[in-house]
């Protein structure tokens, strides 16, 4: 059992190893060198010195706000909830991404996609993109807390910066957002919130120290959180993925590394997608695609914590 479990989380670490790793690259420096362009709050759905649209007027159907929409999970889970016929809004940090989500969802799901540019990271952010909503009288019906960041170095190797937009990306903007969103998802209640961990949450791992931490995190928050809004008929969900291909060069590498094995571990952003959200409908807890995901989430679970950071250690994250 020990040597299966090993060998388990020895090709899941690779796994999530090769994906933080690529996330790493390409986000981090560009992040942090950022922050202060997106002080500046930009709105581009619907700028501040115009006057605020009827949105409601426009459908009726309800809204559904991805924080982190316009890529990778973000987008599956967006598209997923657009063919539900919810109307979307989108935040990311990039124009580019955020327009051309906009367009291709608009477009081929008669649905409308309001597209609101922040950094998540910057503590100013929940509560611009609440008064957004709030001026609107935004029927939300489900808030998606997707954007995320994760590495593959231990915090000792990393700048206070990089664990601080870390930190601050994985759990602040969740606890944020949740918080300042409660008071228009409660109007629209029955109402969700999705907010994404990951497998790395489930137990210690030293290489990746912070990142597992602030998922277990996001996991411990939404167990309560869906607990306390029981009664007001907000159903909250956490989801979990293992290893998911959102970007070109986390396939090849696993693929390099695993071949067969890693192509059978993955599951694509469209499929993590489209059972986030049905099963966040069905108002599951903790949503973990994929059966060797599945299987390896229990065996990480019940495993003792002494004995999982050993493996974890052993086996280099
Ligand atoms: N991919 C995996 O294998 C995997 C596995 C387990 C868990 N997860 C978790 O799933 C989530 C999504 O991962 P992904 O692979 O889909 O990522 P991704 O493809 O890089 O997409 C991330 C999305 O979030 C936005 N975003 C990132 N940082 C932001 C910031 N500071 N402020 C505002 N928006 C921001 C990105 O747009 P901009 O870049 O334009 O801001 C993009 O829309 C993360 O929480 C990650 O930890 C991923």
């Amino acid at each position: 059992m020990k040597k299966t479990a090993a060998l388990l989380i020895a090709l899941f670490s690779l796994f999530e190893g090769i994906t933080q790793t690529a996330i790493n690259k390409s986000e981090v420096p560009e992040s942090i060198a950022s922050n202060a362009l997106f002080l500046h709050h930009q709105v581009y759905g619907s700028p501040g010195n115009l006057p605020i649209p009827e949105i409601d007027s426009l459908n009726s159907y309800p809204f559904a706000l991805i924080a982190g929409g316009s890529k990778g999970i973000g987008y599956a889970i967006a598209e997923a909830l657009a063919k539900r016929k919810f109307n979307l809004i989108l935040i990311a940090r990039h124009m580019d991404s955020l327009m051309a989500a906009k367009n291709k969802l608009e477009s081929l799901y008669k649905i409308h996609v309001e597209i609101l540019r922040y950094d998540l990271s910057q503590k100013e952010a929940a509560p611009a993109i609440a008064k957004w909503c709030t001026e609107r009288n935004i029927n939300l019906k489900m808030l998606c807390n997707v954007a995320g960041f994760g590495g593959s170095k231990d915090y000792l190797t990393l700048s206070l910066d990089s664990l601080r937009y870390m930190v601050n990306i994985n759990i602040e903007s969740c606890m944020a957002l949740s918080l300042t969103l409660l008071p228009l998802l409660e109007k629209s209640a029955p109402s969700y919130i999705l907010n994404v961990g990951s497998i790395a949450g489930l137990a210690p791992i030293p290489v990746k120290n912070m990142y597992s931490a602030t998922k277990s995190a996001v996991i411990f928050f939404s167990y309560s959180l869906r607990y306390q809004l029981k009664e007001k008929n907000i159903s909250v969900s956490v989801l979990c993925p293992g290893p998911v291909f959102t970007k070109p060069e986390i396939e090849k590498d696993t693929k390099k590394r695993l071949g067969w094995l890693g192509k059978q571990m993955a599951v694509s952003p469209k499929r993590v997608g489209e059972i986030a959200v049905r099963e966040t409908f069905n108002k599951k807890l903790m949503i973990i695609p994929g059966t060797l995901s599945k299987i390896m989430a229990f065996v990480i679970r019940v495993m003792p914590r002494q004995l999982m950071v050993a493996i974890y250690d052993k086996v280099g994250g």
